[in-house]
């Protein structure tokens, strides 16, 4: 069956303009943090365009959007396709965005085009992807997957003291958490589009990228506390100053990963907290979070074991009181074949180039690989920026992307079953 689908290029730009207005900084920052009202104005417009496109929408308990085009085989496993909308503080408008926006209107193209689905086709729209509000990563994805209990869940509360039973229900979302795991077979493949968030494909001249795993995240957060006091009058060999440790344990975070023995180390004291945070205080209580990653998880986990034993070397030297707290430490995901052919057939169908890589940024689909065959597709982003303001797509790559996404979402849609897929003659060897 031969299937065109007519993608909007200037409709994406535009929906993804309007979508950009909901921030709590002034453009071209972009923050969206979970529940806040940004979040909630951003929510009820994207469900104002999935109905607009006829698709049914459900919630769950957690705010994690579901709109499903009905496919004439309903009780099969659905194809899933999907990505955030929540933006970390200050950055752009494309994380995330263009796997929702470039989702819903890959379904719209393929229903201007007349396809029929066989297997239904549902867009997901993860709740809180980026770890802001409540420290973890993936939030909605983790309990879809069934790797969040309902009672960790419940457990997590925001900065500011606020659980997330209370900002979830202030939102509306009152349903039992103990029900947003999704149920198994759920859907018989997920897709994700997403800009690369790296220089790769910009480098190589590649207009698209097929992704064969998404590394693996761990993060970890330690509380020091020292002893507080006036700047001027606590002499130096007194002192137990937590920010002087904290800034020993920063610079260890930096020398274990460059230290590693691989490029593909990474590792980010992102978060520093200090108490009271005045100039001429003694730092008394810091707070740190830390994130470690590695495309090879024996060697992430080696830096995460060097990085515990350097904090306790450090605090009991300086007489610091410390505890380290591991939020998540999550295996790499790997790509499903089935999905990794389709989405090959449909790059050499739309005759378009590609590059099979790794996605060193985590998504939504580390966890849904966990629950379905998964795949992402990542197109070019301006000089790999990422998570600032100046991040950008092409309206050329994104329309693109999606064109490929559509081809892919109707490939998957049609397959009776996995085996049909298995017949593509392509290679998959990188
Ligand atoms: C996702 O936003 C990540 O930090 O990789
Ligand atoms: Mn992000
Ligand atoms: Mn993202």
């Amino acid at each position: 069956m031969i299937v065109r689908p007519l993608v909007d290029q200037e409709r994406i730009i535009r929906e993804l303009e309007a979508l950009a207005e909901f921030s709590d900084t002034p453009k071209p920052a972009i923050t969206r943090i979970l529940f806040t009202k940004p979040d909630l104005e951003a929510r009820a417009y994207l469900k104002g365009l999935c109905e607009e496109a006829g698709l049914q929408l459900r919630e769950d308990a957690l705010g994690n959007i579901f709109a499903r085009w009905e496919g004439s085989a309903p009780d099969l496993p659905a194809v899933g396709t999907g990505s955030h909308f929540d933006a970390i503080p200050y950055a752009g408008m494309y994380d995330g965005t263009v796997g929702v926006l470039g989702g819903l209107e890959a379904i719209r193209s393929l229903q201007r085009s007349g396809f029929k689905p066989y297997r239904s086709i549902e867009l997901l729209i993860f709740t809180a992807e980026e770890p802001t509000r409540f420290g973890i990563g993936c939030l909605g994805s983790r309990a879809l997957a069934g790797v969040l209990s309902a009672e960790s869940l419940r457990g997590l509360k925001d900065p500011e003291g606020r659980s997330l039973e209370e900002v979830r229900w202030e939102a509306g979302y009152m349903g039992r958490l103990e029900d947003v795991a999704l149920p198994e077979g759920y859907y018989s493949a997920f897709v994700e589009l997403h800009i690369e968030q790296g220089p790769v494909l910009e480098q190589e001249r590649v207009p698209l990228g097929i992704v064969t795993a998404i590394a693996a995240p761990a993060s970890l957060r330690v509380h020091l506390e020292g002893v507080g006091g006036h700047a001027g009058t606590v002499l130096m060999p007194d002192r137990r100053d937590a920010l002087c440790a904290a800034a020993e344990i920063i610079l260890g975070v930096e020398a274990f990963a460059k230290s590693s023995g691989s490029i593909n180390t990474v590792a980010t004291t992102g978060f520093c907290e200090v108490y009271p945070n005045a100039v001429n205080s003694v730092p008394s209580r810091v707070r740190l979070e830390i994130d470690i990653r590695d495309v090879e998880q024996s060697r992430r986990d080696q830096v995460i074991r060097n990085v515990i034993q350097g904090v306790e070397q450090v605090c009991t030297r300086r007489e610091i009181k410390y505890s380290v707290e591991i939020i998540n430490i999550d295996p790499p995901a790997k790509a499903g074949s089935e999905v990794l052919k389709a989405l090959v057939a449909a790059c050499s169908e739309a005759g378009v180039r590609f590059k099979l890589m790794v996605s060193r940024a985590y998504h939504d689909s580390l966890f849904m690989a966990r629950i379905a065959p998964t795949a992402m597709l990542f197109i070019p982003c301006r000089e790999g920026i990422s998570h600032r303001p100046d991040e950008y797509a092409a309206p050329e790559d994104i329309a693109r992307g999606t064109y490929v996404l559509a081809l892919t979402l109707a490939k998957l849609s049609l397959a009776e079953d996995k085996a049909a897929l298995k017949e593509d003659p392509v290679l998959l060897d990188e």
